[in-house]
């Protein structure tokens, strides 16, 4: 079984994403790690975010077993991700890697803004989660400031905008619900109540 999950930055998919792959047994990929990824080890270098052929090889070296959302969470890394993944070749060979990850047996969760459109589009369920832009950056906020980082909400609501705009308007890939995706909004729920209802809608599909 493959679950497609896409959805805006801090719509909730991540944790949901997680809970889901526990819960049916599956593994799970938040492919939002792997822009990142590459993202972090074009900063560490110093390395322009605009150079295909340079983003690409450093794709190349990426080890999907390995990736960690503590050490690629901050708030610039992010920021990077998405500017990087305007870049058709960057793409092409992450959602190789996204695919193989996917065909592995016993089936896996992938979360991202691709998953249900490019990476699996024959996925045995797409839930696109989406919540208020106001919803979202007040769990951002409350998440980074937890994490010890500096963190102001009309600060992180603006950034998640500009990041959702960016990555809804891009000629590739862009973040979008697949025709066949199930919408789960989760503006007015607690996790417990978003994965409960995320469980109904797999167990209804699949
Ligand atoms: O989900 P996360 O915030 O970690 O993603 C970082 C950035 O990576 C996104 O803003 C988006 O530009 C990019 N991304 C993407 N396609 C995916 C996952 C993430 O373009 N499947």
């Amino acid at each position: 079984m493959i679950i497609a999950i896409d959805g805006p930055a801090a719509s909730g998919k991540g944790t949901l994403a997680r809970r889901l792959a526990d819960h049916y047994g599956l593994r799970h990929l938040d492919t939002g790690l792997t822009y990142r990824a590459v993202a972090a080890a074009l900063l560490a270098r110093g390395l322009p975010l605009g150079d295909e052929a340079v983003a690409v090889a450093t794709a190349r070296n990426l080890d999907l077993s390995r990736l960690d959302r503590d050490v690629l969470s901050a708030h610039e890394i992010g920021e990077a991700a998405s500017r990087i993944a305007v870049l058709p070749g960057l793409r092409e060979e992450l959602v190789r890697a996204q695919r193989r990850f996917a065909q592995e047996p016993p089936g896996a969760v992938l979360d991202g803004r691709d998953i249900g459109t490019v990476v699996c589009p024959d996925a045995d369920v797409k839930l696109y989660v989406v919540a208020s832009a106001a919803e979202r950056a007040r769990r951002r906020t409350q998440e980074l400031v937890s994490k010890g980082q500096d963190a102001e909400y009309a600060r992180v609501l603006a950034d998640l905008e500009r990041r959702d705009q960016r990555d809804a308007g891009r000629a590739v890939a862009p973040l979008k619900p697949a025709d066949d995706a199930d919408l789960l909004d989760t503006s007015e729920m607690d996790i417990e109540t978003a994965f409960k209802a995320a469980v109904d809608i797999v167990d209804s599909v699949h």
